[in-house]
């Protein structure tokens, strides 16, 4: 019978995990909010401190250190556990460790009956994501990753910078790996409606060169945020709540997520980021942009590189 009350079910209470539940707890999107993790003690001290402050969130959420058997119940079940890349070179050279984690984890889940939408998170998110698809037999319409999300999001506050305006109102997506290959899809960036190339060529005060700097910076930022305070999570979590809130609102908005590409741009059998529209189903359709030749290409390069790194680990 379905129950009338949403419940995600997170698996790692890491300082992403707990990012996570804080953003959902603080924007009431979600009735019940489990926390699972190897250290019972960490979830449950999590638990406890996002109990003590939800008085002042006005957020009827519920949160508790659960165990598998709640992931039956679960409309969401969100991966954050693994190594993280801090701890390691890239997010790449963390794949073979967290994909036997995740294998584990997501057999437990499924043991428990759960028939929900998976979020990932846990890097190289974009093979993990495929991992748990390949692990859990679900449909790919239900094996979501935070793919570019984050990326986008930080390209569009430093658009917004740069072109003192609010990154609300810029278009812009970073598509590909979340990791070194990314993609800043700049020929189809706009904003009011007008193109960003155009804008830079019609306007001195504004070069090609500087945005290719942005791209850099965006594509370097995890490594700059985690230079500075050993990891990152904030923003992703909150990352993960819009896309959970996507979901729960069925709001068929469109996010760069890591969505398993069956001919969408060429290529089969591959996750890895790309615009798409979410909704209570998961993931309803990719979004095809038309890109240039080069963002063209650089994609093939992106999904190589995944496909390689991919091949040894998951077959
Ligand atoms: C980052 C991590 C989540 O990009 O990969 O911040």
């Amino acid at each position: 019978m379905k129950r009338n009350v949403n419940r995600v079910a997170i698996i790692g209470t890491g300082f992403v995990g707990s990012s996570y539940a804080y953003a959902l707890v603080n924007q009431a999107i979600v009735e019940e909010v489990v926390l699972i993790d190897m250290n019972r003690e960490k979830a449950e001290g999590e638990a406890m401190d996002l109990n003590h402050g939800k008085l002042y969130s006005h957020s009827p959420t519920q949160v508790w250190q659960g165990e598998y058997s709640d992931c039956k119940d679960a409309d969401i079940v969100c991966i954050t556990a693994g190594v993280s890349q801090s701890e390691e070179v890239t997010r790449l050279t963390v794949v073979e460790k967290n994909t036997k984690i995740v294998k584990a984890i997501v057999e437990q889940v499924m043991n428990s009956g759960f028939n929900g939408i998976f979020l990932i998170a846990s890097n190289p998110v974009d093979i993990i994501t495929y991992a748990t698809w390949k692990f859990s037999g679900l449909p790919k319409e239900r094996v979501i990753g935070s793919g570019t999300m984050l990326d986008t999001a930080r390209y569009l506050f430093m658009l917004g910078e740069y072109f003192n305006v609010d990154s609300r109102n810029i278009n812009g997506y970073i598509i590909g790996e979340h990791g070194d290959s990314q993609i800043a899809a700049l020929s189809t960036a706009t904003i009011g409606g007008k193109s960003i190339i155009d804008i830079v060529n019609s306007n001195r005060k504004y070069s090609i060169e500087d945005l290719e700097e942005i791209a850099v910076n965006v594509r370097d930022a995890a490594n700059h945020v985690a230079i500075r305070k050993g990891a990152t999570y904030y923003g992703i979590g909150m990352c993960l709540a819009r896309l959970t809130k996507a979901i729960f609102k069925n709001e068929n908005v469109i996010l760069p997520v890591s969505a398993y590409l069956d001919g969408e741009y060429g290529f089969n059998d591959v996750y890895v980021g790309v615009p798409a529209v979410i909704n209570r189903q998961g993931l309803r359709n990719i979004v095809e942009m038309n890109l240039n030749m080069d963002e063209k290409e650089k994609l093939t390069t992106s999904v190589t590189i995944l496909k390689n790194t991919m091949e040894p680990v998951i077959d």
